[in-house]
């Protein structure tokens, strides 16, 4: 008998053609490009041996017994796993996969075209050439901030503030900050970052950008007291997760001037409901969690992510597996 995987989701082609042409799984997908209902989960994950998931599925306690003792391998077509249990996963001694790397340059692209569009408000302006805004051309208006020259914040930094860091040297930023759990001396020297307080990172900072896994000490890590330490001009990016964010800090940040403008690829809830105060601000971007949308990241992340599954089955190492 093959061992049974259960996919939560239509995947991008690469992956499901690894996991169909292993011959080594017998195959069940939710086939919709819609997340498979928590009931229509609860049923399916009974028995097998490998699920293969998204970052919209919550995997916990409930999901696991479901599951039962057959399961051994979790996969999640993610970098970000802070939607598995993994301290009920580890108990089961369930071996989980993830997806880091291949979508780094992704994220830290559209990372980039979130800040200009914040700084420059472009989405603003669009709007105003649009519908009659634009009078003439006029010295004072539409301005934004430059990166030429600016202090940047990188909060949490890692694989994806690195890519960007690179990406954003031949803009001339001047001076790259970090703030973190503890300096990473080594990454933070290939692009010339220096480490600061939390505090001193809103200081100095002309741009912040958040790239921190979502955990429990980074939960609401961008709160008031972050907001109120800012720049009046400074522009405030989040690329990682919407949690890290007290959206209504945010947004009071926002209304009140203590900051210049935020772009938002990720929100609490996901999708952010269309009638959100945030949806009204003109110095608000906010995207639908497409950082790492492109065609060939997305399939490379759902090859990864079932070479992960095939790996575990087996019981061999993954390619990359979350240390548990
Ligand atoms: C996207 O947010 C991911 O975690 O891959
Ligand atoms: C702008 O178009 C300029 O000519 O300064």
């Amino acid at each position: 008998h093959l061992p049974k995987v259960y996919i939560t989701r239509r995947i991008p082609p690469d992956g499901l053609n690894i996991l169909k042409q292993s011959g080594s799984c017998q195959i069940e997908q939710w086939d919709s490009d819609d997340p498979v209902p928590r009931s229509e989960l609860l049923k399916k994950v009974s028995g097998v041996q490998g699920l293969y998931c998204l970052l919209t599925e919550k995997i916990d306690k409930e999901v696991l017994d479901a599951a039962g003792p057959s399961l051994k391998v979790v996969s999640t077509m993610s970098v970000g796993y802070d939607h598995l249990s993994l301290e009920e996963l580890k108990q089961r001694g369930i071996r989980v996969g993830f997806t880091p790397d291949v979508l780094t340059e992704a994220v830290a692209e559209l990372t980039v075209a979130l800040l200009l569009a914040t700084s420059r408000r472009l989405i603003e302006a669009v709007d105003e050439a649009k519908n009659g805004g634009w009078g003439t051309w006029k010295p004072l208006w539409m301005c934004g901030s430059g990166l030429t020259g600016s202090t940047f914040g990188i909060l949490g930094l890692g694989r994806i503030g690195e890519a960007i860091a690179k990406r954003l040297k031949p803009f001339g930023v001047k001076k790259f900050l970090y703030n973190d759990i503890a300096p990473r001396d080594e990454l933070a020297s290939r692009i010339s970052a220096e480490f600061v307080s939390l505090e001193e990172l809103a200081k100095q900072s002309d741009f912040i950008t958040v790239c921190c896994a979502l955990t429990p000490e980074t939960q609401e890590i961008c709160n008031k007291h972050l907001f109120s330490r800012m720049k009046k001009n400074a522009i405030f990016v989040n690329t990682s997760r919407g949690a890290v964010v007290n959206q209504e800090d945010l947004y009071h940040a926002l209304v009140n001037g203590q900051i210049a403008g935020a772009g938002l690829d990720v929100t609490v809830p996901e999708p952010l409901p269309t009638d959100h105060p945030l949806f009204k601000l003109k110095n608000c971007v906010i995207l639908p969690h497409i950082a790492s949308a492109t065609v060939e990241t997305r399939n490379a992340m759902s090859a990864l992510a079932a070479n992960n599954l095939l790996a575990g089955l087996r019981g061999d190492a993954m390619p990359k597996e979350v240390p548990l």
